[in-house]
């Protein structure tokens, strides 16, 4: 077991002791399915009593070397990978929740989440009740007898909007209720929601732990015991991770810390800059140090993130208009990336959901949403200065 502690070491080393072959990288286990000695070779190793790989939506090294690397990170018991970060929302809610339980969720949800729970996971007689981000009393008032789960992304994508885990988890834990964090927002180079009293965070790996816009995965970390329950849901519902995906994400992880490092800073830059750009009406970041939630923003994070997004005088057409216009930006709806990326939530992100949960979520049609990269900062306050410009203040 490795001796380090801090997350640039943990995020290369923090699973070397899994090597196979004594490879200086970790291998790619290109491999569908693993060979039995024997017969009873096989049936030792399907029954558990015998200790190997079988079967790749089972567990594959190159996975397994990713969970690890994911959990070292986390501060996780354990970690299990799934195909995307959706499959990581699904495991994580569907095995804990049966037909007639209560899930609380807070509204501030990335759209496709918004869009999963209230047109699925309903579907399967699963309650939900959707309560403000940041009003603790809210959540308390919601929870029922069959309160499960309750759920959230802090940051929220997109506007940032912070939770406070510390008091969540003391409520949901006074309930026996289990406190489910989607932490990809922040990555867990910067926030660890178990150390914070989450039982399970799950990440979008697609995100900040690529980094580089290449694959897709997600992951879900929390007690060993949760996660065994969680890995038996996503080899049966055949959500895994595959194994050239695990092995992008791991060389992701090795720069994740330090890239996030840079993306914090130049984020926060970039939102204090638009800040004083006149055709800006507001900037969301949970950076800044005049957000009112700055203190629990230090409490939970140890940087406000690579994502902000501002509101622009002019509605819908001043924002599409800046979309349209910028040369650096990519027109994407990935995030965390190194490469800067810009979106309109109002019909992109979050287009799914009516107008009413988008108002009642903050999201506005002249919103625009930017992932700061790697690119030189003065670089990307030109690309936008000159599209500003063209706007009436
Ligand atoms: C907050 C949040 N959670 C989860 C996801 C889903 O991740 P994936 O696209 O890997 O399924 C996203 C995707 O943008 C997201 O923004």
């Amino acid at each position: 077991m490795s001796k380090a502690k801090h997350p640039q070491t943990l995020a290369i080393r923090g699973s070397k002791e899994q090597t196979h072959y004594n490879e200086h990288n970790q291998a790619l286990f290109l491999t569908s399915s693993f060979m039995f000695d024997s017969a009873a070779d096989g049936a030792a190793l399907f029954n558990k009593t015998k200790a190997g790989y079988t079967y790749s939506r089972t567990a594959n090294p190159t996975i397994t070397a990713f969970q690890n690397r994911v959990a070292h990170l986390e501060k996780a018991e354990a970690a299990v990978a799934t195909a995307t970060g959706m499959a990581a929302i699904q495991a994580a809610l569907l095995t804990f929740l049966n037909a007639g339980d209560h899930l609380i969720s807070s509204r501030s949800l990335f759209g496709t989440t918004a869009g999963y729970l209230e047109g699925h996971v309903t579907r399967f007689g699963i309650d939900i009740t959707f309560v403000s981000q940041t009003d603790i009393s809210e959540w308390a008032a919601a929870i029922r007898p069959n309160t499960k789960m309750m759920f959230l992304e802090t940051p929220s994508n997109p506007l940032g909007e912070v939770a406070d885990l510390g008091a969540l988890a003391e409520l949901a834990h006074q309930h026996g209720i289990l406190l489910a964090v989607d932490n990809c927002f922040c990555s867990p180079a910067i926030q660890q929601p178990l150390t914070l009293g989450a039982d399970l965070s799950i990440q979008s790996a697609t995100k900040g732990i690529d980094g580089q816009g290449r694959v897709l995965g997600g992951v879900v970390c929390g007690k060993a015991e949760l996660i065994q329950q969680i890995a038996l849901y996503v080899n049966s519902a055949g959500i895994s991770l595959a194994p050239f995906n695990a092995w992008v994400l791991l060389g992701g992880c090795e720069t994740l810390p330090l890239r996030l490092r840079a993306q914090n800073q130049a984020a926060l830059a970039l939102a204090q800059w638009l800040q004083q750009q006149p055709q800006v009406e507001k900037v969301y970041y949970a950076g800044l140090p005049e957000n009112p939630q700055a203190e629990l923003v230090r409490k939970q994070q140890s940087g406000g993130g690579s994502v902000l997004a501002l509101e622009v005088k002019g509605g819908q057409e001043a924002a599409w208009h800046i979309i349209d216009h910028v040369g650096i930006f990519s027109k994407t709806a990935n995030f965390g990336d190194v490469k800067s990326t810009i979106t309109h939530p109002w019909t992109t992100t979050h287009g799914r959901m009516s107008a009413e949960a988008k108002q009642a979520a903050g999201i506005k049609p002249n919103l625009i949403r930017i992932s700061v990269g790697l690119e030189d900062l003065e670089d990307l306050k030109a690309d936008l200065a000159e599209v500003l410009a063209q706007l009436p203040v």
